[in-house]
């Protein structure tokens, strides 16, 4: 059985070397806040500097939620097309680019670095519009240096998606000018004291242990856990923006003190080449990023499959869990042909799990029960 997410329950988090969230962070970003989700810190970073009125672009491959903290800030969110690489399509951001745009979002993907970033820096350079670099994916992700998020002027990234943590995000206040406007709402900062959250993940990692070997009750359970993340079950894209914009929880910033990224990222690493190794027989399926440069923190494989649906019946049949395709588009762009790369991504790209409390002996085993 391979885990689609890891357990709080597992004693694999720090090892000997306890490092701690903000050692880590403080290497790379003067200025830095916590939020319980990376929307509501998109939200925060984004209002000191907007207008309501004016746009912003994001790539098309998006998930839906992520358009909510726009809205809310009254900007019109404007999809760019992207290419098959997860490169922007400069020529089409370029074209719905005007006097109204007040950012630019890039998106480093599964933990991997936006391709095509310095073409994309350039036009928000000549535009004089703000850069936003999510990198939601890629917490522990530095390239050449630079840790991922903190290239913009303003950027974000999920602890949770890399954690066994209820919630907890951090917003980069990367540029002094930014950093300056910053008004943190309400949803800024960690709770005081154990919260319902903190309760209902600690209940849920419990069973989840126990009944872990049991798919068809940790898919139930897993339901009833409404308060983590994007799980797409749980509630609308308003819905799931709102009940993210909170500060981080308690639990999370008590797991957070005691992180080793340094260790969490070898981990993973080691798991993605795992994966690799097992899928590079397979002619009907294309790891998407096939070098995994130093420094990169991998979210997850992302893989794309000539026959997803019978791929995620493999995977299912291997008893691997968490897998599903990625992401759940906007209707937006659900509904326009001229986004037919991100649509089609959206549908063949499946998501395998990496994270550190996988033996990499389960994947060579899964590997070799998968059909050839
Ligand atoms: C690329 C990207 N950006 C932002 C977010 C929002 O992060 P959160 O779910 O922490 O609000 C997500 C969530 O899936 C995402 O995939």
């Amino acid at each position: 059985m391979i885990d689609g997410t890891p357990s709080l329950f597992v004693a694999s988090l720090s090892n000997q070397r306890p490092a701690g969230i903000e050692l880590f962070v403080e290497q790379f970003v003067r200025e830095f806040a916590y939020y319980g989700s990376g929307k509501a810190a998109l939200r925060d970073g984004l209002a000191g500097l907007v207008e309501p009125g004016e746009n912003v672009l994001v790539p098309a491959y998006l998930p839906d939620g992520v358009a909510e903290p726009f809205a809310e800030l009254g900007l019109e969110t404007r999809y760019y097309r992207i290419e098959p690489s997860l490169a922007p399509d400069l020529a089409d951001l370029e074209q719905r680019l005007d006097d109204e745009t007040a950012a630019v979002v890039s998106v480093n993907y599964f933990g991997f670095p936006q391709p095509g970033l310095a073409e994309l820096e350039a036009l928000v350079a000549e535009y004089d519009c703000y850069h936003v670099d999510d990198n939601a994916h890629g917490s522990f992700s530095v390239d050449d240096g630079t840790l991922l998020g903190t290239r913009g002027h303003l950027g974000i990234t999920s602890l949770w998606k890399v954690l066994p943590i209820p919630d907890g995000a951090l917003l980069y206040l990367t540029d002094e000018t930014v950093a300056d406007r910053y008004d943190p709402s309400s949803s800024a900062g960690v709770r005081n004291g154990i919260g319902t959250v903190d309760c209902r993940f600690v209940a849920s990692s419990i069973v989840d242990d126990l009944f872990g070997a049991n798919g068809a009750v940790r898919r139930s359970i897993d339901a009833l856990v409404a308060g983590r993340g994007d799980t797409p079950a749980v509630g609308g894209p308003r819905e799931r923006y709102e009940r993210g914009k909170r500060p981080m929880a308690k639990l999370s910033w008590d797991v957070l003190e005691d992180v080793d990224p340094d260790g969490v990222r070898a981990e993973r690493r080691r798991n993605y080449r795992a994966w690799q190794e097992i899928l590079q027989a397979r002619d009907d399926l294309q790891v998407v990023f096939d070098s995994l440069p130093t420094g990169i923190c991998p979210q997850v494989v992302p893989v794309r499959a000539d026959h997803p649906e019978g791929f995620l019946a493999e995977l299912e049949a291997c008893a691997v869990d968490g897998v599903h395709t990625w992401p759940r588009l906007s209707s937006s762009v659900l509904d326009d042909p001229d986004y037919d790369t991100a649509r089609r991504l959206s549908r063949e790209i499946v998501t395998l799990p990496v994270h550190q409390q996988i033996d990499p002996a389960a994947i060579v085993d899964a590997g070799n029960r998968l059909v050839r």
